[in-house]
């Protein structure tokens, strides 16, 4: 079950979770190399203090009571307006952070599944006016309750597995208007809580019908008219508006070009938007190389980068170690097993380089319905051979960095009150239990809005 956060002004009550038989920290921020393997256990008996949407203490157990009775005297409340979450046994992490999502759709698309099966390829059905496009007009023709319907359903099944924060890509409208009223749909998403909806800008995500139209035969022509579209009128459009942090690309061969998408991401930055762009995801495409040149926040996907890609990501991380951004390899690791590829995203090789990585879900109705992250971390273990707390970092502060959010995905003092007690003794046992359902309890800005078993905790 889920229940909403209670809204702002209303006096609320101090949070203590106590008992946990480990505390996951993240301490530290963002990492890479081998310091992507550590988790930054806390002493046994640690516990973690909340109060107003903030973590207050993380510290053993009568410090942290002792601080939050303080700060709720501080603020006129009385010491003990405090509720106990009872961790016993039980492992703490941060909130997930779901750094990568198309959540803002309509229908599905599980008959391309069957075409698959029978030979075709991915890139095969969208050229022929499937794929993304067949999204593009269930979206463009359902209401604007119809999609909250839909991003309701999902996020609520994301939350129950310990995502507390979902990026939510644009990208099935391909107009201005479409696209404008995916954004605001995150919007109202975001504002109706709990789970925090973080809204990307991915007009460039295929070319519409009605542009392919406008240019028969001529894709080269389709695609450069789209993209001067994009850039002319939806990306003005959306800035002014201000209703999505970043902007995206799909800068894959035969979709838009390194070259199309460097044009589309520097309009995107100079009108204050951060950028990002899903990097080659099918073939090598230069989308590692031109992330690294531009510095975006992340490039997503690499299930095949070239090795100049690597080498460009790793070259952009080293630059980054004196304390700038670097850019996150946000991994994607469902996707290649959902499309029944053999290849598989060089984590290993990108870690060994010094580069930090993240995972996500792509929930997406075409190459990803998934929206567990902890499904998506046992993927990750498996296929990508990925320690537990490789992944778990993976899930946790690095996707919080990949969205440019540095006051979440980490437990310490000043940072949202986002986490999730797992039933699980150890973060070793969330990817190993795959596919159970291990969220005890999910806590948002320091209210527990979700517990994975009726009547636990
Ligand atoms: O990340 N590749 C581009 N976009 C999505 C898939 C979108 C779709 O097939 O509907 C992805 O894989
Ligand atoms: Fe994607």
């Amino acid at each position: 079950m889920t229940r909403p956060v209670p809204g702002a002004g209303e006096p609320t009550r101090g949070l203590l979770v106590v008992g946990a038989a480990e505390v996951a920290t993240m301490s530290g921020g963002p990492r890479r190399g081998t310091a992507q393997a550590d988790p930054a256990i806390a002493p046994p008996g640690t516990a973690i203090a909340c109060l107003d949407g903030r973590i207050v203490a993380v510290a053993p157990e009568a410090e942290a009571a002792e601080a939050l009775a303080a700060a709720l005297e501080a603020g006129g409340r009385h010491p003990h307006a405090v509720d106990v979450l009872d961790a016993s046994g039980a492992t703490v992490t941060p909130g997930l952070v779901d750094a990568h999502t198309h959540l803002l759709f309509a229908g599905s698309r599980e008959d391309e599944v069957a075409m698959r099966a029978r030979g075709a390829t991915y890139l095969e059905i969208l050229a022929g006016g499937g794929g993304i496009l067949s999204t593009v007009r269930a979206t463009r023709a359902a209401s604007e309750q119809v999609l909250l319907a839909h991003g309701r359903r999902w996020i609520g099944q994301m939350l129950r597995t310990g995502t507390t924060t979902v990026e939510a890509k644009s990208g099935y409208g391909l107009d201005t208007a479409t696209e404008l009223r995916l954004l605001a749909v995150a919007g109202r998403l975001a504002a109706e809580g709990p789970a925090d909806v973080v809204p990307t800008f991915l007009g460039a995500h295929a070319v519409p019908p009605e542009v392919r139209a406008a240019h028969p035969g001529d894709v080269t022509a389709a695609t450069e008219a789209y993209v001067a579209t994009v850039i002319a009128e939806q990306l003005p459009a959306v800035a002014a508006q201000g209703i999505a942090r970043s902007c995206d690309v799909f800068c894959e061969a035969g979709v838009f070009s390194a070259d199309q998408a460097r044009r589309i991401l520097l309009a995107a930055r100079a009108l204050g938007l951060d950028i990002r762009l899903h990097a080659d995801e099918l073939a090598p495409s230069g989308g590692a190389e031109l992330a690294a040149e531009l510095g975006a926040l992340s490039a997503d996907h690499l299930g095949a980068p070239s090795p100049a890609g690597i080498a460009a990501l790793a070259s952009a991380a080293a630059d980054a170690a004196e304390g700038a951004r670097p850019v996150v390899a946000v991994l994607l690791p469902t996707v290649p097993w959902f499309l029944g590829l053999d290849a598989h995203e060089p984590a290993r090789e990108l870690i060994d380089a010094g580069v930090p990585v993240a995972l996500a879900t792509d929930f997406n109705p075409g190459t990803s319905p998934v929206t567990s992250l902890p499904l998506v971390m046992t993927s990750a273990v498996l296929t990508l051979r990925l320690d537990p707390a490789e992944a778990l970092v993976a899930t946790t502060v690095n996707a919080a960095t990949a969205l440019g959010l540095a006051d979440r995905g980490v437990l310490a003092p000043g940072l949202r009150a986002d986490l999730v007690a797992w039933d699980v003794p150890t973060h070793a046992q969330i990817p190993y239990w795959a596919g159970a359902d291990l969220a005890r309890a999910v806590v948002v800005r320091g209210h527990v809005v979700a517990h994975g078993r009726p009547g636990a905790s």
